[in-house]
């Protein structure tokens, strides 16, 4: 079945959704982050790694040139970043989806992957609605994107119950 969580607003907001996502990841899982240059794929990106429990001492930068940087969370992080990559095949000799079946995977521009990413990944499509907010859509089938779908979402029913306002 086909979970959705759609929500929108500041850096603070996308950080929280993205935290709540990685505190609630499991080895295996995988996260594909869309949107166009500049929409927030890697302050997402970034926001995942906390929330697995890399240490805010480390830094977690966008890996563009390197296609995938590790982080010792409480299990691996693979931040990759395919914009780069000259095809499918690349990916292969990468082993990206190898390396990560015991940790967690979050892809900048997974289209560059063509068919390879693994059916049960959670998809986070993000768009810029005004200079300083994005509009976030997660999708996912199975039962680990619906997972990660529920944490997002319970993070942002908490947050909107805090400020006292509606959960839009
Ligand atoms: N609500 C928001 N959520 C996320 N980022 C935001 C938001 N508002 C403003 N920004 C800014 O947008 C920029 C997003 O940059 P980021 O590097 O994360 O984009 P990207 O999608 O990874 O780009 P690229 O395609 O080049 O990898 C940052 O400067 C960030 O501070
Ligand atoms: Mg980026």
């Amino acid at each position: 079945m086909m979970e959705s969580f759609e929500f929108e607003g500041p850096r603070g907001r996308v950080r929280a959704a993205a935290t709540a996502i990685g505190a609630a990841a499991q080895p295996g899982d995988v996260i594909a982050l869309e949107g166009p240059l500049g929409a927030g794929k890697t302050v997402f990106a970034q926001a995942f790694a906390r929330g697995a429990g890399v240490a805010k001492s480390v830094r977690v930068a966008s890996p563009t040139f390197a296609i995938v940087h590790e982080y010792a969370g409480r299990a691996r992080v693979y931040h990759a970043d395919l914009y780069r990559l000259s095809g499918p095949e690349a990916l292969d000799e990468i082993g990206l989806f190898a390396l990560g079946a015991d940790g967690l995977v979050v892809v900048e521009w997974p289209d560059r992957a063509g068919d390879a990413l693994p059916e049960g990944a959670l998809w986070v499509r993000i768009e810029r609605t005004a200079p300083l907010r994005r509009r976030v859509k997660l999708q996912g089938e199975g039962p680990r994107a619906a997972a990660l779908v529920a944490a997002a979402r319970a993070a942002m029913e908490t947050a909107a119950l805090r400020r006292g306002g509606s959960t839009e």
